[in-house]
């Protein structure tokens, strides 16, 4: 029997063709690519690496030429470390499916190095404590927005609505290494010297308070500082996200 991965997020199914729509994310067959024999027999000996543009999994000893997903080199990927869990892969499968049914809203976090700006797509951004006002949000290690939140100590969320499908394909499919994401965008420059998108929501600023290691992230937790509202339109979720886009 074949098996068929989704890229978005990773469920595998059993069959001669992929499914229609996948059961957990609701993406379609085009989203699916067949696992390899050898991943299917000899899963943990094989390395893993993952594309740090779109979070693809390549299982192989060598990182792949071209990302099937979103199309850049081997350069973007990174060796995915053994996970020391005491779960086996099918296991952390399952229960990874059960947290599939947690909700997150999308966010753009900027910030900004040497005067340059950029940001990421994260669904990770939440509010941690109200007195004082205090949120988090976990940025993958590989990504450009990370450093920039690491060396100035500030980040700012642009907080989407569900009208942003464009924004999301631009700053969570690219990174600032190649492009420079906010040209042609309109924004305004918070007190912290991070960016906020005119065309979302609403813009709040944060100073970093901790920064925890995660392994594969950070997580940096910080204190609200400031902030501007846009629009009073719907906020975005992942759920609406993926069923639309
Ligand atoms: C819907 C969606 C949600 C994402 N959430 C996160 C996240 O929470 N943390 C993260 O590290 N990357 C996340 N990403 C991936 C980053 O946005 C992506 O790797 C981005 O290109 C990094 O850009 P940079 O290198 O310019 O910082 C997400 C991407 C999408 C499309």
């Amino acid at each position: 029997m074949k098996k068929w991965r989704c890229t978005v997020c990773n469920y595998v199914h059993e069959g001669d063709t992929p499914p229609d729509k996948c059961p957990i994310c609701g993406v379609g067959p085009d989203k699916f690519v067949l696992i390899e024999e050898t991943e299917a027999v000899a899963p943990v000996k094989e390395k893993k690496w993952r594309c740090t543009v779109c979070n693809y999994i390549h299982v192989g000893d060598t990182p792949p030429d071209v990302c099937p997903v979103c199309g850049v080199g081997p350069e973007k990927f990174v060796l995915v470390e053994e996970v020391e869990d005491g779960l086996t892969d099918k296991e952390r499968e399952a229960l990874q499916t059960l947290l599939f049914n947690v909700s997150y809203g999308l966010y753009i976090i900027s910030s900004v190095r040497d005067e340059k700006l950029n940001g990421m797509v994260s669904n990770t951004f939440i509010q941690v404590t109200s007195t004082p006002l205090k949120a988090s949000v976990c940025l993958g290690k590989g990504t450009l927005t990370s450093e920039y939140v690491r060396e100035s100590g500030v980040f700012g969320v642009s907080i989407l609505g569900k009208d942003n499908h464009d924004l999301i394909k631009h700053f969570g499919y690219q990174s600032g290494r190649d492009v420079d994401k906010f040209k042609d965008l309109s924004y305004i420059t918070g007190k912290t010297g991070c960016p906020g998108l005119l065309e979302t929501l609403c813009f709040v600023e944060c100073e970093v308070e901790q920064t925890i290691d995660l392994g594969t992230h950070y997580m940096f937790i910080g204190k609200v500082v400031d902030g501007d509202g846009f629009s009073k339109d719907e906020p975005m979720t992942y759920a609406y996200y993926h069923a639309t886009r």
